[in-house]
């Protein structure tokens, strides 16, 4: 008998069911986009949803953005229980270390981090901007963190910011075990937005592109169908 995957919910209504009930566990993905289509959201979503079932999440930037302001962003969403921020949703900011540590430093600290808070759930927001500052050391350091993170028993997001017109960052995507892509599509005159999973490892996942919305009851929403 074939043994049955553990699998992690995402958070987002009508995402489950696209990939057999969830993310294998563990496993490392890849949400790739442009600017403004949703990938902060959906990663908070997948962090607030473990929050609710006890679990640890654990939320690296590599913007410097503040954690306040993430949520100040995320707080107008009213899926996501504030009462779990710094405690079973912890931020860690990355960016500043960024610009001076070697990639053996980043790797060790990430893996510090996620052995001390013991988490399940890991985003690291955006993956992307790491490149600027390792430059030709940035394909070996993502084999390794990849490689790195697959041996804890959690299941990490990378988000990969992309221009509007490249698909999806593929230094990335070759060596994470899904990728979920999401694109802006002008369509009679309105701007569209659409989810697609280009890649699940084990799993025999729904294909093509689907609508998404993002609202403020339900956060990010995927629709199912193709309008
Ligand atoms: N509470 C909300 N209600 C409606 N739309 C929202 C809400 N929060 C975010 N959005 C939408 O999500 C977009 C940004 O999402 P975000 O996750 O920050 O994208 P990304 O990380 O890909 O840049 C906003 O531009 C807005 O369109
Ligand atoms: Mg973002």
């Amino acid at each position: 008998m074939a043994n049955k995957m553990e699998r992690l919910c995402s958070g987002v209504d009508g995402m489950d069911t696209l990939i057999e009930g969830g993310y294998p566990y563990p496993s490392v993905m890849l949400v790739a986009g442009p600017a403004g289509t949703g990938k902060t959201t959906f990663t908070q979503q997948f962090l607030f949803n473990g929050a609710d079932n006890g679990e640890i999440g654990l939320y690296f930037t590599t913007l410097s953005e503040p954690p306040q302001w993430v949520m100040h962003y995320m707080s107008g969403i009213k899926r996501l229980n504030r009462k779990h921020i710094g405690k079973n949703v912890k931020f860690c900011d990355i960016g500043q270390m960024l610009r001076t540590a070697t990639p053996e430093e980043l790797l060790a600290f990430i893996d510090e981090e996620i052995a001390r808070t013991m988490a399940q759930r890991v985003v690291i927001d955006p993956i992307t901007v790491v490149k600027d500052f390792l430059g030709n050391q940035y394909r070996p350091f993502l084999f390794d963190l990849v490689n790195h993170l697959k041996n804890w028993r959690a299941v990490t997001i990378l988000t990969g910011e992309v221009d509007p017109n490249t698909a999806y960052p593929s230094e990335v995507a070759y060596a994470v075990d899904g990728v979920i892509m999401l694109t802006y599509e002008e369509v009679e005159g309105a701007r569209r937005k659409y989810l697609e999973v280009l890649k699940m490892r084990g799993t025999n996942h729904r294909s093509g592109k689907l609508s998404f919305t993002i609202t403020r009851e339900d956060g990010f929403i995927v629709l199912g169908e193709t309008f």
